[in-house]
């Protein structure tokens, strides 16, 4: 239906219509692939009170870069010039809402749940998303093999800070860390531009903000 009247619907109808779909997914419950949970019957690790709130804490930062991962595709979809890429950027957003879902899982599992400012964070990610997307489609996939490479990293650090018997969330992450490296790898190979320094460090400032706020909110 979206699809489908998509001539009919003017730029703000679109903006509308796409940040309403993406508050509603925030849980992970839609948009997403439907894959399975890579923690599967592994078994729950006996954490003590202190580690428990900080694998929730990483948990929480994880589960809301995946909420401005999933925005900026979304965002970047919707000002794609090309219906080819257009699909791409659906298509990974998809894969960021199985992120997402298995994030907010453990969270659950944790006794914790995602930060407050989702909403925020989600509004935020898109409206940059469909801005770099205005740029055009090599830079627009080069903002994502910049993204993608910054997740990695920051993934890299959180499966070294978590617990070490918490399989649980360490899965998870793996699991996310293979599917972020393919994104960056897909974006390159489709043609990305490689963002100048000063871009990047902003986009670094950003994500650093970020996840300070949510480990803690
Ligand atoms: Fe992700
Ligand atoms: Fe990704």
């Amino acid at each position: 239906m979206y699809k489908h009247s998509t001539r009919r619907m003017s730029l703000l109808d679109r903006v509308i219509i796409d940040l309403d779909r993406g508050l509603r997914g925030l849980g992970g419950a839609s948009g997403a692939q439907g894959r399975e949970n890579p923690a599967g019957e592994l078994s729950e690790a006996e954490l003590t009170p202190a580690q428990r709130r900080h694998a929730a804490g990483l948990m929480r930062v994880d589960h809301t870069g995946e909420v401005a991962a999933q925005a900026l595709y979304h965002g970047q979809a919707l000002t794609a010039r090309t219906p080819r890429l257009r699909e791409a950027m659906e298509q990974a957003a998809r894969e960021e809402g199985d992120h997402l879902r298995w994030c907010s899982q453990r969270l659950e599992e944790l006794d914790d749940q995602p930060s407050r400012l989702g909403p925020l964070w989600y509004v935020g990610s898109f409206l940059i998303g469909a801005a770099a997307g205005l740029t055009g489609d090599r830079w627009s996939l080069g903002f994502v093999v910049e993204t993608e490479r910054q997740v990695v990293r920051h993934l890299d650090g959180h499966l070294s800070s978590l617990p070490p018997g918490d399989a649980r969330s360490r899965a998870v992450l793996e699991q996310m860390r293979v599917d972020e490296g393919v994104h960056a790898t897909t974006a390159i190979e489709s043609g990305a531009a490689e963002l100048p320094q000063p871009v990047k460090r902003l986009m670094k400032a950003t994500a650093r903000i970020m996840t300070e706020t949510a480990y803690r909110i």
